[in-house]
């Protein structure tokens, strides 16, 4: 099943009445971006116009991807909807647990053997729920989607950031957390904000060294690693049509850089010759029959203004390649301007690795183009300065590489070609053996983020985005100053050079071709197939439903942190290393809170444990609590739960025995993950209450019994010298989130209307 074309059709057969109806709707011409959301409401037709950046819209998107380090969570959950298949089309793809080091085969083995039981858990759950499996090494999610499951028009969800890499092939993408992720899989809807629109019009065209990257750079320099929070950004204009849908990939791709909800281009000829060119002749055809549905209606690309919440216009003519950081992907810096800017703020000007690839730029085309550099170093006899390392995209494209010739010319520049899998990117890279205190350095590559330690885990690498061909240049003069466009380099012969401008193909001249791609089918029956997870495992833990809470266990209920400031998932639940826990419930528990700042000392992980009246971790003082039949609750500051939407946040306190948390304000999609685990999730009538919150207080829920929608809950609190305070504490839940709570969890809910 490389992809549904009867889904893709059964799309296409409702879009057209559907986005006709969302014109009425609307009163005006459509936006493609507004086309395909009004075509995927989870109630079907349209019904009324929705108001953006204000309206939240329940969905039903046509696919979901995962990625290894998400999908763990995200399918022990599943497992717990009582489902017997995933209710939409869903694949797996392993290539974030994937490190780089010596080179492909080493590396490869190595983490199939470090890795194992992760591996076996994903492939052997995906094969009993139906659900497509990339093994390790077939390729990086993005790259692997675009290849095989995006579509014009449709829409998709991914347990990854860059998920919105697909609107490269003219899809409304979007990258969530496990939990709505879950949902969908449980064949539920899916909620978000309706976006607003920004309209980026591309005139002129890209030449010479301008690449695609250097369209998204610049867009990043506009609008800011903030600029695109809570909308669509879609591209169209002359520029647009113009460019490869690979290219286009890498634009929307870095669009999570900006913040954007995603980014799309509409459907056009490169688009059509890149399906054609993946062997998915039939949704081009399929998808030339509703060609009008597929790009916005043509009065609103020619009035903009009109139809965009904001509009950007850029010349691609006139566009220059730029070096986005150190740092932030918004920093951006021509390239020939370099030398003052790096001198001022103390980057170094020798730059010591090269890195082409992860899902931003890991097309045949972008290896072509940074090839096509690659072969100037040899022909024009240059040692290269910088070290060069490869990630392809997938196997289909590292095998066609390698065919045509490719990935030779960067082994004999020594490159090191790393596995087909994210590597450098995501920080699976072991370039030094004490990264913290290793040198201060500078590094290219063309990845899409360049924060503090993500390439390599050193805090002193400076990192600098590029297109793929800039990368291969710089790598080779080894400095961040080089400009190719004017610079000379001195041979092996003493002779001066110059690199000649980049050149390359779309596409495969001889067309794609792979022997095995490392996907593997699910079963049609998964009924019998058992999913593997050792009982001793300290990754990976099977998940109990959550014990619905009772009106006598929220009585005498203790105070387990009042957080002080800013609380964000990841002082919740911390990444880094314990990102080898995400599969394990208990173990990533230890993590609980330790980030949060207790208010009563202004330290971290340290609270009183009201039961011996000692100050002790976190996780400590909640573990003697669940032990001794207690029940807490956890105070906040404003915006609780803001950051990432990771459902750790809110599973491993409700593991642990936390059963509300009560705070000024919510982070919105923190305040859902506490409903769906089936916790109280309440701000504060009267905020000021929040300083009434005492070290040794205990809380009685007393009018639980009466929880409804609109209806405030009362909680007395008992102080440690018997005084006593009530407050009233406010809550969003609608019936069917009540529900949830009554049941223990959304999907106890979800397993009890299956049964
Ligand atoms: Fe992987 Fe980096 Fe993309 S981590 S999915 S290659 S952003």
């Amino acid at each position: 099943m490389a992809f549904d074309i009867d889904m893709i059709k059964g799309v296409y057969a409702s879009m057209g009445e559907r986005v006709d109806k969302a014109r009425e709707l609307v009163g005006k011409p459509l936006t493609l971006s507004e086309k395909i959301l009004y075509s995927h409401l989870w109630d079907g037709m349209p019904t009324k116009e929705f108001i953006r950046g204000k309206d939240y819209v329940d969905f039903a998107p046509d696919r979901i991807a995962c990625q290894d380090a998400t999908a763990q969570m995200a399918l022990l959950q599943f497992m717990q909807a009582g489902k017997d298949k995933v209710a939409v089309p869903t694949t797996v793809h392993c290539d974030h647990l994937i490190q780089a080091k010596d080179g492909a085969a080493s590396d490869l083995k190595h983490a199939n053997e470090t890795s194992k039981e992760v591996f076996d858990f994903l492939g052997s759950v995906s094969n009993k729920y139906g659900i497509g499996f990339w093994k390790p090494g077939a390729g990086i999610i993005h790259q692997v989607v675009l290849e095989n499951y995006a579509f014009p028009g449709g829409m998709m969800i991914g347990t990854d950031s860059h998920t919105v890499n697909a609107g490269g092939l003219g899809m409304v993408a979007i990258g969530v957390g496990g939990a709505d992720a879950v949902d969908v899989m449980a064949g539920m809807a899916w909620e978000l904000k309706f976006p607003k629109l920004i309209g980026v019009k591309l005139t002129g065209k890209l030449s010479g060294w301008t690449a695609p990257k250097d369209v998204i750079l610049k867009v990043a320099e506009i609008l800011t690693v903030k600029g695109g929070t809570g909308a669509i950004v879609e591209y169209f204009g002359p520029g647009a049509t113009s460019m490869s849908c690979t290219g286009k990939g890498t634009i929307c791709n870095m669009g999570a850089e900006i913040g954007a909800t995603t980014s799309t281009f509409g459907y056009d000829e490169s688009m059509e010759r890149y399906l054609r060119a993946t062997d998915r002749e039939d949704v081009a055809d399929a998808a030339n029959k509703v060609k009008e549905h597929l790009t916005a209606d043509p009065e609103v690309y020619a009035n903009p203004e009109d139809y965009f919440d904001q509009v950007i216009e850029i010349n691609l003519t006139e566009l220059k390649p730029l070096l986005n950081g150190p740092f932030t992907p918004d920093l951006a810096t021509e390239v020939g301007t370099m030398t003052d800017k790096a001198n001022e703020n103390g980057w170094p000007l020798a730059v010591e690795w090269g890195l082409i690839g992860s899902c931003t730029n890991s097309s045949y085309e972008d290896l072509s183009r940074a090839s096509s550099i690659a072969q100037q170093a040899l022909d024009k006899k240059l040692k290269t300065k910088a070290e060069f390392g490869i990630n392809p995209g997938s196997e289909q494209v590292r095998y066609t590489t390698e065919r045509d010739g490719i990935l030779e010319i960067f082994e004999k520049l020594d490159a090191t070609i790393f596995t087909n899998a994210c590597g450098p990117c995501i920080g699976q890279w072991a370039r030094y053996k004490d990264p913290k205190n290793a040198p201060k350095n500078s590094i290219v590559h063309s990845f899409n983020r360049n924060f503090a330690k993500r390439a390599d885990g050193n805090p002193n690498t400076h990192a600098f985005v590029a297109s793929p061909e800039m990368t291969a240049a710089i790598a080779i003069a080894g400095r961040l100053d080089f400009n190719p466009l004017t610079d000379k380099l001195i041979n092996e012969d003493g002779e001066e050079v110059m690199l000649d401008e980049p050149t390359g193909w779309e596409l495969p001249p001889k067309g794609f071709e792979v022997k095995e791609n490392g996907y593997v089918d699910p079963v049609e029956d998964g009924s019998g197939v058992e999913v593997i997870v050792a009982p001793d495992s300290e990754r990976l833990q099977l998940l109990e439903p959550f014990e619905p809470m009772t009106p006598e266990s929220l009585q005498g209920m203790k105070l387990l942190i009042k957080a002080f400031g800013k609380c964000t998932t990841d002082h919740i639940s911390m990444a880094g290393p314990w990102l080898r826990f995400r599969g394990h419930l208990d173990n990533i528990a230890n993590n609980t809170l330790i980030g949060a700042v207790n208010a009563f000392n202004q330290k971290t992980n340290f609270v009183k444990n009201q039961l011996t009246g000692q100050y002790e971790g976190v996780p400590d003082a909640q573990r003697a609590y669940k032990k001794a039949g207690i029940k807490t609750i956890v105070v906040g500051d404003h915006n609780y739960g803001e950051g990432s939407s990771r459902e750790h946040a809110a599973m491993q306190p409700r593991h642990l025995g936390v059963a509300a948390v009560l705070v000024k304000s919510f982070a919105r999609i923190h305040e859902t993950n506490l409903k769906k685990q089936g916790m109280l999730a309440l701000t504060f009538a009267n905020e000021n209450d929040y300083d009434l919150i005492q070290e040794d207080d205990t809380f009685n829920f007393v009018d639980i019994d009466a929880f409804a929608p609109d209806k405030p809950l009362t909680i007395e609190i008992v102080h440690a010298d018997g005084s006593k305070d009530t407050i009233k504490a406010n809550h969003s839940y609608n019936l069917a989130q009540i529900k949830w709570f009554n049941e223990g969890s959304a999907l106890n809910l979800i397993k009890k209307e299956n049964a």
